[in-house]
């Protein structure tokens, strides 16, 4: 007969545990405290672990992630997890441990935070802020980047369509956590309230859901955090500029802009909410009809260039009038996701790494 296997040892089983990640959380559930006892009896080893909130909607997840670690661990011929609910002062306490230093404050706001925050912005609505805003989102989620979208777009939300998520966030002692989509953690009205319910609050909730989304978001360590702008931006621009001085814009023009003085209006938007200006972004540039046809210049020409030299910041990409990107944002599936080989898809990635500072392309 061969030799017995030896028995797994409790630390065996937590060090294998501390590669078990929250999925909401993205820590590990043995530094956040949820492995509350760990039982081996030979090959059997029995895992009691606390969720956040009974109603957890990924236990599934987390159960199948600690099986697969313990079971991979040598000597371990079961694994039986259980899992039970945090209490009240478990969950301060891991709140706590979060959001560390007075307050509980969003590490958005520390000074020393290395998040990039764009806000993604307009002279006028319908140009493709939303659509600009989910597809370099998910582009840069692609390139490896911790990615957040705030939609800041209270009454005509579009991001949760756009990416395809819906639900409700969970929330733990008053800590919201994102939903999470194509990799890219997102905050909406939309999750707040009915399908089609409409949102009507006036000035000073707007500008509490905003800060909320802003300050009480646990986002955790995004690297670049993009929000999508209303259009008519003014208020809410200012709600940002004033709660994450930090903020940088993105402007996002159509061709046609220096025909109509959009471009104009949206250089003195940034100026008068005292935002840096990274880059502008052209929509709508051209449309080709047919493979290696020549292109239709619909909504004419220059106004990307125009803008770009009005605010003293590079022109990043000019993004075709493509069907497949209109219904890629009907269907949840962003371009960039869907078809990431596609000419449009491309320079959607073509701006995220200009945003990434891999060289600016020549507009
Ligand atoms: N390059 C494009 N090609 C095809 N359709 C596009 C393109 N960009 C945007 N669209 C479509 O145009 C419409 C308006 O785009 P989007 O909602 O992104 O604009 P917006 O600036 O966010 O609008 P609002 O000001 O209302 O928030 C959407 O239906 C979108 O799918
Ligand atoms: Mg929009």
């Amino acid at each position: 007969m061969a030799a017995r296997q030896l028995a797994v040892t409790r630390d065996q089983v937590l060090e294998a545990l501390r590669d078990v990640m929250d999925p909401e959380l993205h820590r590990s559930i043995v530094e956040l405290n949820m492995v509350k006892d760990i039982a081996i009896r030979g090959g059997d080893v029995r895992v009691d672990a606390l969720l956040t909130i009974s109603g957890c909607p990924l236990r599934e997840t987390i159960i199948d992630s600690i099986k697969t670690k313990v079971a991979s661990l040598p000597g371990v011929e079961r694994v039986d997890v259980h899992l039970g609910v945090m209490t009240q002062e478990q969950r301060q306490a891991l709140v706590a441990q979060l959001r560390p230093g007075p307050q509980r404050q969003s590490p958005l706001l520390a000074p020393t935070s290395k998040t990039r925050i764009l806000a993604i912005a307009s002279g006028k609505g319908g140009v493709g802020k939303s659509t600009v805003t989910v597809n370099i989102a998910a582009a840069l989620a692609r390139r490896g980047r911790t990615v957040g979208v705030v939609d800041a777009d209270v009454y005509g939300f579009s991001v949760p369509k756009m990416l395809g998520v819906s639900g409700h966030p969970t929330i733990i002692d008053q800590m919201i956590i994102p939903l999470e989509r194509w990799g890219v953690r997102v905050m909406s009205i939309g999750f707040m309230v009915n399908e089609g319910e409409a949102v009507i609050w006036r000035g000073p909730m707007l500008h509490k859901a905003l800060t909320t989304f802003l300050t009480e978001v646990h986002w955790g360590e995004v690297d670049d955090l993009l929000i999508d702008l209303p259009p008519g931006t003014g208020d809410v621009s200012l709600t940002i500029a004033q709660t994450l001085p930090r903020a940088e814009m993105l402007i996002v023009t159509t061709p046609q802009s220096t025909a109509t003085g959009v471009a104009y209006r949206s250089g003195k938007m940034a100026e008068k909410v005292n935002m840096g200006v990274v880059g502008v972004v052209e929509n709508m540039s051209y449309f080709v009809p047919s493979p290696g046809a020549e292109p239709v210049y619909i909504f004419g020409r220059g106004g990307g260039e125009e803008l770009a030299r009005m605010v003293d910041a590079p022109l990043l990409g000019r993004i075709p009038l493509d069907p497949a990107i209109r219904e890629g944002s009907d269907r949840g599936v962003p371009v960039t996701i869907g078809s990431p080989d596609s000419a449009s898809a491309r320079v959607f990635f073509e701006i995220a790494d200009a945003l990434l500072g891999a060289g600016v392309p020549n507009g």
